[in-house]
């Protein structure tokens, strides 16, 4: 990180910690306007966070310090900025308007996407409309997506997401880990002659995935009695055609996509497969348009009034100048569910770095903790701590104006609670407050709120394929900028590598009929022992 921008920002922290937002709220009536920004359907209120004027001032030194704009116009142009892999990073290809020519490598990737993405919808209109049958003749009924990480999470909490506009009577499904209950469970819920699997890998070497995908071709087989039944039920989505057709899928029935495409970005491309069947390719085209909206807000809004520039700095002010280990995603809304867990692999794999993009240890923390569930759930579980504990936790509360589901007055309800949190958070209650209701003084300590507790408010009209695509592509951007301030490379994942390495010596010792000669810790040694005998095999 560029210390001397740092520090301007640090010194400011240092006045900000003599104040608080009661009284910055009361000193400032345009407060809530002047911190409040707009784009792509989204209303980003970053009002209730503590900060003053001179501190954003010096906040947006240290992002044109760290030259974020430079950097966002080597993402967006194809420069290969994943330097680790040597690859370029071009997600925001796969949203972008066709006939602008994007290039890798000298050559224009748009026709690619555009001939993958027609592909796509031709596949997903014929199972929708019942004209893909399986290999008995039956349409398909049951989706189940086979895949891990950026292969699962991504479609997997679009799919609910955007639940409201799903085909109801085709059921999709994700299937993700190696524990077999995963898939077995998941099996006992479909029926083999009307279920289509889609197999998504971006390697398609990924042990549970490939686990998974031959646990389920063997039981497609088993029950429906046919080798040759494989190709009506089984598709793939990967960059890796060879690894595809070894697995014994025709390469007529995989949906490619490239190696600038990362893992957790992969939802616009063939990775959003299930999703598209689910809500149709009109729907799957909107949720691009929603992602290229904030593309462009991102990429042309002046860094003042940029979402993903304004929360990544925000991130950085709780994280480097608040010590704050961890920040909350509060989603007032249950259709985004799963969006805290698929912002975890987003966040933590990009930003879960110790050195820097010199290979150097980081002169400073780098990627907080991620999580959160939906409210008002989180409200009756862990709202006390955020409240009253003694950890710092910055939130994110996201909801919406209008519900797809009115009920009496339950989406009123679920966003009175929405605004009252943040109220809560922000200004608490003082002891004098507590008082005045009669509250008998031992009581008092345990009945005052600090307050001071910074939320960012993200309000949309209406949750549809295009705020919601436009909400990912924020957090992609967010994630974005932190990583080039903290000076580490975003876009590799070095960090998973070891412990697959060394599950494969594991599996073959757990596995191995003779006594295995074991050379680990102590600990593992015995653990490996234990699973053994308990299993019976040879000690
Ligand atoms: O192990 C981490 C990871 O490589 C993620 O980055 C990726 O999204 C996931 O595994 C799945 O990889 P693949 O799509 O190649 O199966």
């Amino acid at each position: 990180m560029n210390l001397d921008a740092w520090n301007d920002v640090a010194s400011q922290v240092e006045a900000m910690k003599k104040t608080n937002l009661r009284t910055l709220f009361k000193e400032d009536p345009a407060r809530a306007g002047r911190f409040t920004v707009e784009a792509a359907g989204w209303m980003l209120d970053f009002s209730k966070n503590l900060i003053t004027p001179k501190l954003m001032r010096k906040l947006i030194a240290l992002a044109e310090a760290s030259d974020v704009k430079g950097w966002i116009d080597k993402m967006f142009s194809g420069s290969k900025i994943n330097e680790t892999e040597n690859r370029a990073v071009l997600h925001t290809a796969l949203r972008c308007r066709p006939d602008r020519p994007v290039y890798v490598d000298g050559k224009n990737v748009m026709p690619g996407v555009r001939a993958t993405l027609e592909r796509m919808g031709a596949f997903a209109d014929k199972v929708r409309r019942g004209h893909w049958l399986g290999f008995t003749g039956k349409r398909i009924k049951y989706i189940i997506n086979i895949g891990i990480g950026g292969s699962d999470l991504g479609p997997c909490m679009a799919t609910m997401a955007l639940q409201a506009f799903s085909k109801r009577n085709i059921k999709v499904f994700f299937v993700s880990n190696v524990d077999p209950t995963h898939l077995a469970e998941t099996l006992r819920c479909v029926k083999a002659e009307q279920t289509l699997f889609i197999v998504a890998s971006k390697t398609f070497t990924t042990q549970e995935t490939m686990t998974n995908a031959k646990s389920a071709r063997d039981w497609l087989v088993s029950e429906l009695g046919d080798e040759k039944a494989v190709a009506r039920h089984f598709v793939a989505v990967s960059t890796n055609e060879e690894k595809v057709k070894a697995f014994g899928i025709d390469p007529e029935n995989m949906f490619g996509f490239w190696d600038w495409v990362g893992g957790r970005y992969s939802l616009p491309s063939a990775v959003g497969l299930s999703l598209m069947i689910s809500i149709g390719q009109k729907n799957f085209q909107k949720m691009l348009k929603g992602y290229n909206k904030m593309d462009r807000h991102f990429q042309t809004a002046q860094l003042n009034r940029n979402i993903p520039v304004i929360l990544a700095l925000l991130g950085i002010l709780y994280n480097n100048g608040f010590g704050a280990q961890t920040y909350a995603v509060l989603p007032y809304s249950q259709y985004l569910s799963r969006l805290p867990a698929y912002l975890q692999q987003l966040d933590m794999e990009s930003n879960g770095k110790s050195v820097d993009r010199s290979g150097r240890r980081v002169n400073c923390q780098t990627g907080p903790i991620v999580w959160g569930e939906p409210g008002t759930n989180g409200q009756h579980a862990f709202y006390q701590l955020l409240h009253q504990g003694t950890k710092l936790v910055p939130a994110d509360f996201i909801g919406f104006c209008k519900t797809h589901n009115a009920l009496g007055d339950q989406h009123d309800k679920l966003m009175a609670n929405f605004f009252a949190q943040t109220e809560a958070l922000a200004f608490g209650k003082t002891a004098d407050e507590v008082r005045k209701e009669g509250v008998p003084e031992k009581l008092v300590p345990h009945k005052t709120f600090e307050g001071n507790r910074p939320t960012n408010t993200l309000l949309a009209e209406e949750l549809t394929p295009e705020t919601f695509g436009a909400l990912i592509a924020m957090y992609e951007h967010k994630v974005f900028v932190q990583g080039i301030i903290w000076n580490i490379f975003s876009f590799d994942q070095w960090g998973v590598q070891l412990g697959k390495v060394l599950a494969t010596t594991v599996l073959s010792e757990l596995k191995e009929p003779n006594v295995p000669m074991l050379h680990h810790d102590s600990s593992t040694n015995a653990l490996i022992r234990r699973y053994r005998a308990t299993l019976g095999r040879r000690q």
